[in-house]
């Protein structure tokens, strides 16, 4: 069978990697992809991304079913123009996207289901927002209720740093509609989870736990980013806390989409913070839904995945989805993002990539902002290549990383060098 694969991450390059392994499938194309998904058999970039003309393109090539990456196309309701075209498409419709592209709905969803989250308020008023935060105290975090590329909350540690994010968001307009409305969200203490399940609608496949690494130096210092690297599994996530993330955050989100008229299907993500304390009585919060897979949570996740994908995703589009459907590697997986020059805040991009570590089975470099102009591969984007080892131990899987990362190059490349540290000192 022919299959789809929308987006050009680092996310989308791993699905499609381990997609095109699989015996049944004759061909992935990845819509538009980067410049690295064009290296493997079967891989094809198609340089599309409008969701209709997707839409026709999987109907002529008569794609057995797409899997959609990012966020993007699935808030603008890619799911939903697939479905009405008959074709068969894994991912929420544009309604359970709300989950990710609306803080407020999210919030809502919760307090009416009973999941347990920061307390918040919601404002479009910027005067009553900062009375609220002037009340309330520092710290404190200001989100922006629509999609901002992760960019949109603000941890702020004092009152006049709240009321400046305020401004830009509804004084300013900084983040456009996006920021049109505020939530204003409790500071919430503790260590931060990604626990991502896949889910047809009603049947609940689990991933294998993962921690990202969300700001940009070492140690956890400087700027939010998208993700400098991730690892999975997360020992934080015991079996007993595992079970309780299930009963006390997944399970009642799809039931609670289900009670709502919008079954969710695709994966979704529940961005945790687990609170000091022991497995039993430790609080677990929800700090954000996504409603797709982590990037670069997915990189480790899908290198720990021993069975073939494609029958997994196809099972999912047809609705019976098996909670047991994924063997997964007992080793540990380990990805290093490589970003370029000025990440996050001004990227560089153009930069010559001129040397790659090569692919082995224990070790693959996923591309993500790179292309390939007049033949030379070159930067594109902010996080640039995700270098992702498996290995036994982590220090192990960290030393196959590492010495991939020393043999790639290119101007201005900027890592962290302690990616799974937690894991460590747990
Ligand atoms: P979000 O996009 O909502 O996950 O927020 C991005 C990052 O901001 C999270 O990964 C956390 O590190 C931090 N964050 C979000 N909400 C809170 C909160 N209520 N308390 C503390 N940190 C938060
Ligand atoms: N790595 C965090 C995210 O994908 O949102």
């Amino acid at each position: 069978m022919k299959l789809l694969v929308v987006g050009s991450g680092g996310r989308e390059h791993a699905l499609s990697w381990s997609l095109a392994k699989s015996r049944r499938v004759s061909k992935v194309y990845i819509a538009p992809g980067n410049g690295g998904t064009h290296n493997q058999e079967k891989l094809e970039a198609v340089s599309l991304s409008d969701p209709h003309e997707l839409a026709k393109f999987a109907a002529e090539q008569n794609i057995a079913y797409t899997v959609v990456g990012p966020e993007a196309p699935l808030a603008a309701g890619i799911v939903d123009i697939f479905r009405q075209n008959g074709l068969k498409i894994f991912g929420p419709t544009k309604a359970a996207a709300q989950l990710e592209s609306s803080k407020d709905f999210a919030k809502e969803f919760m307090v009416r289901h009973g999941i347990p989250t920061a307390n918040h308020k919601t404002f479009n008023n910027p005067d009553e927002a900062k009375k609220y935060v002037s009340k309330q105290g520092a710290p404190i975090v200001v989100k922006a209720d629509g999609l901002a590329a992760g960019k949109g909350v603000i941890v702020a540690e004092t009152v006049e740093q709240a009321h400046a994010a305020i401004n830009d968001m509804l004084g300013e307009g900084k983040f456009g509609s996006a920021g049109a409305r505020v939530v204003i969200e409790e500071f919430l203490d503790g260590e931060e989870v990604s626990f991502i399940v896949m889910c047809d609608g009603k049947n609940i496949l689990p991933m294998a736990s993962s921690q990202d690494h969300k700001r940009l130096l070492d140690q956890d210092k400087g700027p939010n980013t998208g993700g400098m690297g991730a690892y999975s599994p997360a020992p934080l996530v015991s079996e007993h806390m595992h079970k309780r993330i299930m009963q006390e955050v997944i399970q009642p989100t799809i039931n609670g989409m289900h009670t709502d008229g919008i079954p969710f299907s695709g994966f979704l993500y529940a961005g945790l913070m687990v609170q000091p304390g022991d497995d039993k009585t430790r609080p677990i919060k929800v700090l954000e839904y996504n409603c797709r897979m982590g990037d670069p949570e997915a990189q480790p996740i899908v290198m720990r995945i021993k069975n073939d994908m494609a029958v997994v995703f196809e099972s999912a589009v047809n609705g019976n989805l098996s909670p047991n459907a994924i063997e997964w590697d007992p080793r540990t997986a380990l990805g290093v993002v490589i970003a370029a020059y000025g990440y996050p805040d001004n990227v560089r991009t153009g930069d010559a990539i001129t040397k790659l570590a090569s692919n082995s089975d224990n070790c693959v470099t996923f591309h993500a902002g790179t292309t390939i102009k007049d033949g030379v591969l070159q930067t594109s984007g902010g996080r640039v290549l995700c270098v992702t080892a498996l290995a036994d131990t982590v220090q192990e899987a960290q030393a196959i990383a590492y010495k991939a990362v020393s043999q790639t190059e290119f101007d201005g490349m900027q890592y962290r060098k302690d990616i799974a540290w937690r894991a460590l000192t747990n």
